[in-house]
């Protein structure tokens, strides 16, 4: 396995990506990572990862010196490279000019890292993409230069004695074409790793893990129905079978048909042990006159938690909680603001599990989100279930904008049902990051046969994201939109106008409230 030390670069989870992508299991460590737990990780290589620092500003972050004592391979990118310049004896200094987007090098000695680029070289050269200030001035003795870029006479440099490369560049990127070409050869020529990191071979050293943990307490889960409880659930039940329990809580703030294929899918199929609570009307009399969202949300959110633990504790002698926090949540985020490093902590991981004195078993806590699909996938669950899109936890109360009612639920949960049907139908589902329908606090007049109306409003929102941190309206042909508005008019009694939401984020979010 590979051991990539983080120095806050934007990049450093791709660096993950593209090693795992390879098959070769990594991890992302921050750089202040003492020598002795480097050293119990056992890895094969360490990269260091760029970052916004430069290495001779005060409180600029090191490694510990010790790492070039293990006679373990490095690969340190941009700031990495500089910083293992710097460290091995050779000079930084600011670079006369920056080089920041494409630029282009020219190999002087492959030296096993750069083995097989020339095939991306074109006319100018081989493009790489570059974002720096600084720059090595002086190679540390013991190192030849591999690459020159025309601001650049040491885009790459080696110590081929030592196996310590570095690369001005970022590989990890998809503007560097060669990325690809030059970790796998860090990797595999010069790690000697195995492509033997796959899914299931993941999901079998998970399982067995489980196994030896849990050995014969039980474990209960929250499930949601969406991606990640769902992969937990399954992942679990196929580890200890009928000694875990998920407690499924139908908010009665759900989509159509969403409890009933939780329970067909969940307990049906895959026969795990569902405790199921209908605590929708507990719900619906909490929201009762509330209409401001961080209110909502806190109610809703406070009698969750009340529930799941007046329903866990009627099941004896559990002593674990399983959890599906994902990868991007639990790396540790490094900053240079100040001399320490600011760590950041997700919401799933707080509360529950102290209250309940209950140890934490997180099995996705090394996994990105698509990985986590391709797990499920290992693990049979449905297609409709892993590329579901996500879904609040607060669910439909905040999409409908005001007080919460179990009439307006209906009404919204009938509109919502026909942009699911609409967008599967069209096949629209899977290009977009979330399609719903949201229930304004309007009315306006319409005309019905010979009627005049007066009723609601429902406004669309089909977002394309990727990370969910910006977000732009989806494109939707326009012969969609109007099958999607002339339905929910004629079907959805109460609503005779529908919208389509039309603004980003920022500054505008996702969700209504
Ligand atoms: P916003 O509205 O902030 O939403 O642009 C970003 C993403 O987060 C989802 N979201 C939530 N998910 N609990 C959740 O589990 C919540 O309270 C919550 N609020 C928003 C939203 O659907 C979108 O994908």
């Amino acid at each position: 396995r590979i051991l990539i030390l983080d120095f806050g670069s934007q990049y450093t989870q791709l660096i993950a990506r593209k090693v795992r992508e390879s098959h070769v299991y990594c991890e992302i460590h921050p750089f202040n990572m003492p020598l002795g737990e480097i050293k119990k990780f056992c890895p094969k290589g360490i990269i260091f990862s760029g970052g916004p620092a430069s290495v001779y500003q005060e409180g600029a972050p090191l490694v510990d010196p010790g790492v070039y004592e293990l006679g373990v391979p490095i690969l340190g990118i941009c700031y990495g490279m500089q910083m293992m310049g710097y460290q091995l004896g050779g000079e930084v200094s600011e670079a006369e000019e920056r080089e920041y987007g494409p630029a282009y090098i020219e190999v002087d000695e492959p030296g096993a890292l750069l083995e097989g680029i020339e095939s991306e070289k074109s006319s100018e050269g081989i493009r790489v993409w570059m974002s720096h200030g600084d720059r090595i001035l002086k190679l540390p003795p013991g190192f030849r230069v591999l690459a020159h870029s025309q601001n650049s006479p040491f885009a790459a440099m080696a110590d081929l004695d030592r196996n310590y490369f570095g690369v001005q560049f970022h590989p990890e990127v998809a503007h560097t074409p060669c990325g690809r070409i030059v970790l796998d050869n860090f990797l595999f020529r010069i790690c000697k790793c195995e492509p033997s990191w796959t899914m299931q071979s993941f999901a079998e050293m998970v399982i067995k893990g489980i196994r030896d943990q849990v050995g014969d307490d039980r474990v209960i889960c929250a499930l949601s129905g969406g991606v990640d409880s769902s992969v937990v659930a399954v992942l679990l039940h196929r580890a200890i079978g009928r000694q875990l329990y998920c407690i499924f809580v139908n908010n009665g703030l759900l989509r159509k048909g969403e409890a009933e294929e939780v329970r067909r899918v969940f307990a049906d199929h895959f026969d795990i042990n569902l405790v199921y609570v209908d605590a929708s009307e507990e719900f619906l009399s909490r929201l009762k006159g509330v209409t401001d969202p961080e209110q909502k949300r806190k109610i809703i959110g406070n009698l969750f938690i009340e529930i799941f633990e007046r329903e866990a504790r009627k099941i004896t002698g559990v002593k674990y909680l399983a959890q599906g926090t994902l990868y991007p949540d639990v790396i540790e985020s490094v900053s240079f603001k100040g001399p320490s490093a600011t760590i950041k902590t997700h919401h799933n991981v707080g509360g529950l599990p102290d209250r309940m004195s209950l140890q934490l078993i997180e099995p996705l806590r090394e996994l990105f989100k698509d990985e986590v699909r391709s797990l499920g996938r290992q693990l049979g669950l449905p297609e409709r279930i892993i590329m579901r899109h996500p879904f609040p936890g607060p669910g439909l109360a905040i999409r409908i904008i005001g007080e919460v009612t179990a009439e307006k639920l209906s009404i919204l949960r009938e509109a919502d049902a026909i942009v699911m049907e609409e967008m599967e139908a069209s096949g629209w589902y899977d290009k977009v990051w979330q399609a719903f329908a949201v229930l304004l606090p309007v009315r306006s007049v319409g005309v019905m046969g010979d009627e005049r109306t007066y009723e609601q409003v429902i406004a669309l929102r089909v977002v394309e994201s990727v990370d969910a941190m910006t977000a732009d309206w989806a494109r939707l042909p326009y012969d969609l939109l109007a099958r999607l508005s002339n339905r929910i008019i004629n079907e959805v009694k109460g609503v005779n106008r529908v919208v389509f939401d039309i603004s980003s984020k920022p500054p505008s979010t996702i969700e209504w409230e």
